[in-house]
């Protein structure tokens, strides 16, 4: 304790001293899921027996499974194998059938102040009637469907209309570019896309639709396309009328009021079992090509509604607010899946963390009185730059627990959103988990574990995690290495889609087709809390985006003027990461001014993949370093942008080029 009045930096870094936070009494006395580490022990006994135990008890089945889980096809593990379940009608039907269906799901806000309140009926009904017109054009079990809208209860809609039919979904981020959104929908033979007139982004309204149109036409499999009206309860002044009342296409487009007024209002559900695919969603891996990451449906519900339940110790009276972006994954799990499940109530926000101000998520929390918030640690770094003044002023006393995701919290900002946003009176889970896994493996049960801030904590029921050295071979405590699981669990992928040898070959052939292969580096601790280090391939984190740099490469290098390209990931005190460019100009376009190049390539990649994978340095070389036979050294590249000790250079075969682009680095 000190005596004087202590600044915060002075608290944080006090708290940043004493090291763990014990479990907090008020808490853990009020908490309705755990108590005690019993389900850790529980789940250790039996893994099997525990997940079938919670399936059992969190889900509604149609139809029995036969087997709990059936490995024989590894590392295609078949979880409730022949269990019927659709997961429409566990997210949505039970609970109107139960009398809740005057709970209200979505609490939307729009980013002009509109405020919406969907109840689970309303969802139902236009997640049924949705999906009737989505029969009637044709569409049945198997088939994919894209889905590519704002942050409204819409998006929800669409993709609970998918599951209802066995339809399986592919959301695409909103801020990716409608290039990336036409690539996949190629890749996956999208039958149909379910898309907005426009979307709103910090008080413009944009097209969507129209300019995706262009796109779609070379894509034969679209015969469907709805369009959601832009969002809001009156057109923006400004905003492109193609943006409000798009072009049309005859038989091919629909409006969805139009559409769903006219629809069947009851849409019998298909007999989809655990096995049908519920979705795809392409996520960034080690190559150019983005990963088809396949779910199916029995373990994946299960394992998204026991961990929202149990993470965030749900209570009926909750109101939730994740920050996430439905086009991501946990936005599929954690803002539609997790929360409908288990018959939630979820605050969700149409517009951006600092518009129409940088206090508007303490203004939600504050009106919606919210109770859980879950955010990314970028974001939290935002808000402390932002001022801790924007905070105090909004009472956020309703929160009483808080969630990160997606990279590593340092430990000051834990501290930070600890005491500024919890009040020191909220538990803070750290929820380690990849598009891939579902849901969260590794957190600290809230009112149950110490929290270690850094560390997201300790595997969660049922899960099995190792931290290996290249051979496969577990480093002792403390050791970095890289991080596998070691036991099927319910949330894990099924596949990639159409690409079941990648699948194989990225996941499960470094360490054998039974251990899964994270693709991070990682240590646990000797108390078994696991430290994420970060990605071991060449992923990045941007702001918790998953890009890959083999993506940027090639949208740098499909630019005329650009000869060669490399791209790295650098350490970025505000995103985690950053995109870091290495350009080799075509002979024809040296002497180009190099701002205006910058610019120009920035502006490339954006349309090629979305704004949010525009490097953020770009250098400009006579070349790149390189082996002898030609292979580019991005190692020593990310030496050079993390300042570390370059190694061993001996195989280069101009050495020099170092220098040269030290020199440049230096420019920049
Ligand atoms: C990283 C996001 C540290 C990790 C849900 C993982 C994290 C990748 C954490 C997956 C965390 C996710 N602490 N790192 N709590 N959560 N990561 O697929 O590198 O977008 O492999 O899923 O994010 O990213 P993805």
């Amino acid at each position: 304790m000190t005596t004087h009045h202590q600044t915060l930096d002075e608290l944080l870094d006090e708290r940043l001293a004493a090291g763990d936070v014990p479990p907090l009494p008020a808490f853990a006395a009020a908490a309705t899921r755990d108590r005690d580490d019993s389900a850790r022990a529980a789940a250790a006994a039996d893994p099997l027996g525990f997940w079938a135990e919670q399936a059992g008890e969190l889900l509604t089945w149609s139809k029995p499974w036969d087997e709990v889980l059936d490995s024989s096809n590894a590392p295609h593990h078949e979880w409730f194998k022949g269990g019927g379940i659709n997961a429409s009608v566990n997210a949505l039907d039970r609970h109107v059938e139960a009398g809740r269906g005057d709970k209200v799901a979505f609490l939307w806000s729009g980013e002009q102040g509109e405020e919406r309140a969907v109840t689970y009926a309303e969802l139902l009904d236009t997640a049924e009637r949705l999906a009737s017109v989505l029969r009637s054009r044709g569409i049945v079990e198997g088939d994919v469907v894209g889905i590519y809208l704002p942050m409204t209860p819409e998006v929800a809609a669409a993709m609970l209309a998918c599951a209802r039919i066995g339809a399986i979904h592919n959301v695409v981020f909103g801020g990716f570019s409608p290039e990336s959104v036409a690539e996949r929908m190629e890749v996956s033979e999208a039958k149909a896309l379910i898309t907005a007139a426009g979307a709103r982004r910090k008080g413009k309204t944009v097209a969507v639709k129209a300019t995706i149109d262009p796109l779609l036409a070379s894509i034969p499999s679209i015969e469907t396309v709805i369009v959601v009206p832009t969002a809001g309860d009156a057109p923006q002044s400004g905003a492109p009328a193609e943006a409000l009342d798009p072009p049309m296409q005859d038989g091919r487009d629909l409006h969805f009021a139009e559409a769903l007024a006219a629809a069947d209002p009851h849409c019998e559900p298909a007999p989809t079992t655990a096995q049908s695919p519920l979705f795809i969603l392409y996520s960034s891996g080690s190559t150019a090509k983005p990963k088809g990451i396949l779910h199916h449906t029995g373990g994946y519900l299960t394992g998204v509604a026991w961990t929202f339940a149990h993470q965030f110790d749900l209570r009926d009276d909750d109101v939730y607010f994740c920050t996430a972006d439905v086009g991501w994954v946990t936005g599929h799990s954690y803002l539609v899946y997790g929360p409908l499940i288990n018959g939630a109530t979820s605050v969700m926000y149409e517009g951006a963390p600092d518009y129409p101000s940088k206090s508007i998520w303490w203004e939600l929390v504050e009106r919606h009185k919210a109770t859980i918030f879950y955010t990314a640690p970028t974001a939290i770094r935002a808000c402390m730059k932002w001022g801790t003044e924007l905070i105090s002023k909004h009472d956020l006393s309703s929160l009483r627990l808080l969630g990160t995701v997606g990279e590593p919290i340092n430990p000051k900002a834990w501290h930070w959103y600890f005491h500024v946003v919890g009040g020191d009176r909220c538990p803070i889970i750290d929820t380690w988990w990849q598009t891939e896994t579902g849901h969260c493996l590794v957190t600290t049960l809230p009112g149950v574990d110490a929290m270690r801030p850094g560390s997201c904590g300790k595997p969660l029921p049922g899960v099995a995690i190792e931290v290996v050295d290249e051979d496969g071979q577990p480093v002792p405590a403390g050791t970095q290495g890289l991080l596998t699981i070691t036991q099927p669990w319910p949330g894990m992928l099924a596949t990639l889609y159409g690409d079941d040898d990648r699948f194989v070959d990225t996941y499960f052939s470094k360490f054998g087709k039974d251990t899964y292969f994270v693709g991070d580096f990682a240590r646990m601790d000797p108390d078994g809390y696991l430290w994420v280090i970060g990605r071991a391939d060449d992923v990045v984190k941007v702001s918790g985006h998953r890009l890959s740099t083999a993506e940027v490469e090639s949208a740098l290098v499909s630019h005329h003027a650009v000869a060669e390209a490399a791209v790295v990931g650098q350490p970025d005190e505000d995103t985690g990461q950053a995109i870091a460019a290495f350009v080799t100009i075509e002979d024809d376009y040296e002497g180009l001014d190099e701002a205006d190049l910058t610019a120009e390539l920035r502006e490339h990649v954006a349309e090629r993949i979305g704004k949010l994978a525009r490097p953020k340095r770009m250098v400009f070389t006579p070349d790149l370093p390189k082996t002898r036979s030609g292979k580019i050294m991005r190692r020593i590249l990310r030496n050079l942008v993390e300042g570390k000790p370059l190694g061993d250079t001996s195989t280069l075969r101009d050495p020099s080029i170092v220098e040269t682009i030290e020199a440049e680095m230096k420019k920049g």
